[in-house]
């Protein structure tokens, strides 16, 4: 293709303006939050009820509690499965850092395990070695919106006796085998932030169909009390609590999402199977796939560049930045979501985190080994890939996918003279 690219003076693939940004907003949210504004009960009130209820029915859950962030979702997750100080909890080695923090939240050790490259999401076949007696939980984290084997988590969690949390904050809709994520473990925390696929601004919810872990999750969430803020309350303290409940606000706006979910999700999947329909081919472009006993939910459509292939997999990141820079330039703005992998991050490195070197020097706690060659996996995808969300979000449509696709194709037919430019922007 002999397209000049933008990053060196040609014109951008997308025209600015032609990507419409997220989440779409119509009158159903204005009148949502305006009502809420002016029903006098800003605190925990009538919508953020409303809204566990809806969100618990939607999800095909017993139990639902709103909270203000999927972290403090995550945090109730290891409280509900009672993981304690000094107990190992398995952790992907590539996610979000609350995924791995919110173990420390709870005086509990991490205990990281590598990717499958292809799946992006922990590497099921090395669970079961990293399992030892002080092993309570297992985390898994549906990344990017494509849900774990959790067939296989639940057989090999069942056999140790051990309790599955989901993170499911990127994932929402997403299915195994027809069920929904957030119903195939004990627990699950969904994340309601602005980019996630049901935004409430901030926030999140706590799901689980056990009663007694909804009832640990609830006295944590509230103060370490034992009837909620709707209850008649005894202020009395029971057990360590935090104050992670949402707003009326907040819930207000996202109830008016909720009732717009299963469009955007069904948009999404649209969007993302025409963008693999056209970019499928593509030279050193590795495209991210459907499990085949599951439903994506396509939260980010997570490239890989092939740097064996490319003659970078020395200076991975340095021509990935490239790479992303000539896409920026086309007017995609890819992301790169995590630069590190979890247990390089100084905090784990670093093994402090309350000072005096806690949980890890609790008695409770045995030695665990954070080096980051034990994660390869993780660090070949943090090095070679690039996200994409918004574009594929509604109300982003056909004409925008294939927009995106000639960008990518473009910058991806011209790489080598991207090889003498100064490094990019990732
Ligand atoms: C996989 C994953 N886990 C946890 C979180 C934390 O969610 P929140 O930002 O709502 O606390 C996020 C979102 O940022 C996430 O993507």
């Amino acid at each position: 293709m002999g397209e000049r690219l933008a990053i060196v003076g040609g014109s951008p693939a997308i025209p600015p303006g032609t990507i419409k940004p997220w989440p779409p907003i119509d009158d159903s949210d204005r009148n949502m939050v305006m009502d809420s504004l002016e029903g006098g009960k800003h605190t925990f009130g009538p919508n953020c009820v409303a809204f566990q209820e809806e969100f618990a029915a939607w999800n095909g859950n017993r139990y639902a509690i709103t909270t203000n962030s999927g972290t403090a979702a995550l945090h109730m997750c290891l409280v509900a499965c009672e993981c304690g100080c000094g107990d190992e909890v398995i952790v992907p080695a590539y996610s979000w850092s609350s995924s791995a923090t919110c173990v420390m939240q709870h005086n509990a050790i991490p205990v990281f395990v590598d990717i499958d490259f292809d799946t992006m999401n922990i590497d099921v076949d090395q669970i079961e070695a990293a399992i030892t007696p002080k092993t309570r939980a297992i985390i898994v984290a549906h990344l990017h919106g494509r849900p774990v084997d959790m067939g296989a988590v639940t057989a090999i969690a069942d056999k140790h006796g051990l309790q599955v949390i989901e993170d499911a904050c990127q994932a929402h809709g997403a299915k195994h085998k027809g069920k929904k994520v957030g119903t195939l473990g004990h627990c699950a925390a969904f994340s309601l932030n602005q980019n996630k696929c049901l935004v409430s601004g901030e926030g999140g919810m706590f799901v689980t169909d056990d009663e007694v872990m909804h009832k640990r999750a609830q006295a944590l969430w509230s103060f370490g009390e034992e009837v909620g803020p709707t209850g008649r309350r005894d202020y009395h303290v029971y057990a360590m609590g935090w104050m992670y409940r949402n707003n009326d606000l907040t819930a207000a706006f996202g109830r008016a999402q909720l009732k717009k979910l299963d469009h955007y999700l069904a948009a999404q999947k649209e969007n993302a199977a025409l963008l693999t329909r056209e970019l499928e081919g593509t030279p050193h472009l590795i495209l991210p796939s459907e499990p085949p006993d599951g439903e994506h939910n396509w939260y980010e459509y997570t490239i890989r560049f092939d740097m064996e292939g490319l003659g970078h997999a020395k200076n991975a990141r340095a021509f990935r930045g490239k790479i992303v820079g000539a896409l920026n330039a086309e007017g995609l703005s890819t992301y790169i979501w995590q630069s590190f992998i979890l247990p390089a991050m100084m905090v784990f490195q670093q093994k402090d985190g309350y000072g005096h070197g806690c949980p890890w020097s609790c008695p409770h706690a045995q030695a665990v080994d954070y080096s980051p060659e034990r994660f390869p996996m993780a660090t070949k995808h943090t090095d070679w890939h690039a996200g994409v969300n918004t574009p594929l979000r509604a109300p982003n449509d056909s004409e925008v996918v294939k927009l995106v696709a000639a960008a990518i194709r473009k910058v991806m037919a011209n790489v080598d003279k991207l090889e003498d430019l100064p490094e990019g922007a990732a």
